[in-house]
């Protein structure tokens, strides 16, 4: 099916659904980002299923069983959470997104985020925090922040002092093997600060975070 036929589809299901039109990816796919629904047991399936896939390689202690990952995604289906997929053609999850909020809904908290590795590199996990970033402007949110571990020497944060000469170490951050960090920095994001030894001794957690309203 030509792309546009797939775009203009796409924008029509959304509209119908009372969704905002579809996010075209840098790919020129047209994909739809729909929120998650306590009703949809295929689409929670496939979001848990995707969180166990999508950590294993680099936070091999994230989630280590579909029960695990299963509690994170219902935990996120409350009035107060967001939580917004992204479809293929087919209506499979490809990659999801969650919001918290805290400080009286002025910040709140991306967490998990994860595109499946098959779709990585096209565009969906921009489109999944732009779209999010949109949400949470909606409801009077300031700031979105995350928090990206570092638990397989990733970035050169890792196995270091950062009690000495912290901002100079991540002034001059390097990435070492694809951490996520890059990621959210091309999308705008700031590191705000880490917390060492988060993952245990030399395995930082990196804290960002953006101004989106
Ligand atoms: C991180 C993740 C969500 C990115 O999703 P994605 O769909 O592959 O990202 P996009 O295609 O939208 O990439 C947007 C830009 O970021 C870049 N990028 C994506 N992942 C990157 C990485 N790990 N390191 C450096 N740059 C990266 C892309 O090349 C692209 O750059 P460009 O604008 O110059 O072309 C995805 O790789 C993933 O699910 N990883 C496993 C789980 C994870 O890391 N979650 C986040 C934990 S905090």
């Amino acid at each position: 099916m030509p792309l546009r036929a797939v775009s203009i589809i796409s924008h029509l299901n959304n509209v119908s659904r009372g969704e905002p039109p579809v996010l075209p990816t840098e790919h020129g796919h047209a994909m739809d980002i729909v929120d998650l629904h306590l009703y949809d047991e295929t689409a929670i399936q496939q979001a848990a299923e995707l969180l166990v896939l999508g950590f294993r390689e680099h936070w091999p202690d994230s989630w280590t069983t579909l029960e695990s990952a299963l509690d994170e995604v219902r935990g996120l289906l409350t009035a107060d959470y967001i939580c917004r997929i992204a479809l293929d053609d087919a209506g499979n999850v490809v990659g999801w997104i969650g919001g918290l909020p805290s400080y009286d809904g002025n910040v709140w908290e991306l967490h998990p985020l994860v595109v499946h590795p098959d779709y990585q590199r096209q565009g969906i996990g921009r489109a999944l925090v732009l779209d999010l970033e949109a949400r949470v402007r909606e409801r009077g949110g300031l700031t979105l922040h995350l928090g990206s571990d570092d638990v397989d020497g990733s970035t050169s944060l890792s196995d270091v002092d950062l009690y000495t000469e912290l901002w100079e170490k991540i002034r001059t951050i390097r990435n070492l093997k694809g951490h996520p960090y890059e990621f959210y920095q091309k999308l705008g994001y700031t590191i705000i600060g880490v917390m060492p030894d988060a993952n245990g001794r030399g395995k930082p957690d990196i804290y960002m975070a953006k101004r989106i309203g």
